[in-house]
């Protein structure tokens, strides 16, 4: 029956009764299919997928009530209509309790059958119908985040190329600068990390790193490439490259915390640094954090007028310049892994990945 209103099993043992609903329910445009007990419908529903199920409820061998809790294990949504005998409202409420959509009372009543069949069917097929469309929206939610993400991950790595071709278009103009940018943003990750710090402060460690020197693009190259010593009005020059920096910087407005670590990488812990003279606390933590690893790149990169310092050398450096130059805590924290270390070590960074230390062989800059 291609265009039957739905599939019905009738469970009964007694004949009679089964083929005057099946005669009822076909007349009413159902398909129908008989069971004389509730072993034969369990075992017809393994092999048959049915819209509705009427059935008795004693019946020899297995009860309806039964045969209902078995059906449900596996199938949530198939309409159950239990039929029985009119004293028997303990099993109907049972029948209720275990998901049967509705009941009926023996002697039948033929129009009511008709109405609850239908009832009952209407009720399965939009119960399925909305577990389809959950279904569905579940996995459009699923598709959509896997292309958000995706949207996510581009940006991301658009975001970073970018701090990075900054940080390569200042390198390019100053022969000293050739990684110092990406070994400063990776020892400051490593100090922040030392300390805890949260992710995103981490994450805009980094990225100061990477830009802290930007400003220099505004510095003549003859400046920034000369071999010997700058007099006076070329240091001037040289100094005014925080303050370059976070002007180039400004509108950017997610990158507010960066521009004032940028701003103040130069600032010294007693007050005496530049550009504001900023002392203690009021120096941003990132900016004293910077301060700290980039001094130590510039410390061990090979310079014009000198070789780079050994490991030890610049660690006294930092021993003596504690409470001065730098803030004692970031020197303690750098100090109590920088002995100990590997160079090839690298900085694990979930967000942007791994930043590996650069090669040795390319340890010359400028450091400023
Ligand atoms: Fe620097
Ligand atoms: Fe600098």
């Amino acid at each position: 029956m291609a265009d039957a209103k739905g599939k019905i099993l009738i469970v009964d043992d007694e004949p009679s009764i089964r083929e005057l609903v099946k005669l009822k329910l076909t007349d009413d445009g159902y398909e129908c299919d008989l069971a004389q007990d509730a072993e034969t419908a369990l075992s017809m529903l393994s092999l048959c997928a049915y819209d509705g199920i009427l059935s008795d409820v004693n019946m020899p061998g297995m009860s309806g009530i039964e045969m209902l809790r078995r059906i449900r294990l596996t199938d949530e949504d198939v309409a159950v209509i239990i039929m029985t005998g009119a004293p028997d409202l303990a099993a109907a409420v049972e029948a209720m309790k275990l998901g049967a959509h509705d009941h009926l009372s023996k002697p039948l009543n033929l129009d009511m059958l008709t109405l609850t069949v239908e009832r009952a069917v209407e009720k399965k097929r939009l119960v399925a119908q909305n577990r389809e469309y959950q279904r569905n929206l579940e996995s459009m939610v699923h598709e959509r985040t896997k292309q958000l993400n995706s949207a996510n991950d581009n940006l991301r790595s658009l975001f970073i190329g970018s701090i990075k071709a900054l940080a390569q278009a200042l390198e390019a103009k100053d022969e000293y600068t050739q990684g110092h940018s990406a070994r400063v943003a990776e020892e400051s990750v490593r100090i922040a990390r030392y300390l805890s710090l949260s992710e995103a402060e981490i994450q805009s460690i980094w990225i100061a790193g990477f830009l802290h020197d930007i400003g220099k693009i505004g510095v003549k190259e003859s400046v920034l490439n000369k071999p010997g010593k700058l007099d006076a009005m070329e240091w001037e020059s040289v100094k005014e490259h925080p303050v370059l920096a976070a002007r180039i910087l400004d509108p950017i407005d997610e990158l507010r915390d960066v521009i004032k670590m940028v701003r103040h990488h130069h600032e010294r812990f007693d007050g005496s640094g530049y550009p504001d003279g900023l002392a203690g606390p009021d120096i941003p933590l990132g900016a004293r954090i910077l301060s700290v690893a980039d001094a130590y790149d510039a410390l061990t990169s090979k310079r014009p007028y000198r070789e780079p310092m050994t490991s030890e050398e610049a660690i006294q450096i930092f021993k003596d310049g504690a409470g001065t130059q730098f803030d004692p805590v970031i020197v303690e924290a750098f100090l109590s892994f920088t002995d100990k270390r590997e160079s090839s070590e690298h900085v694990p960074y979930p967000i942007f990945g791994s930043v590996p230390l650069h090669d040795a062989k390319q340890l010359h800059s400028q450091g400023e």
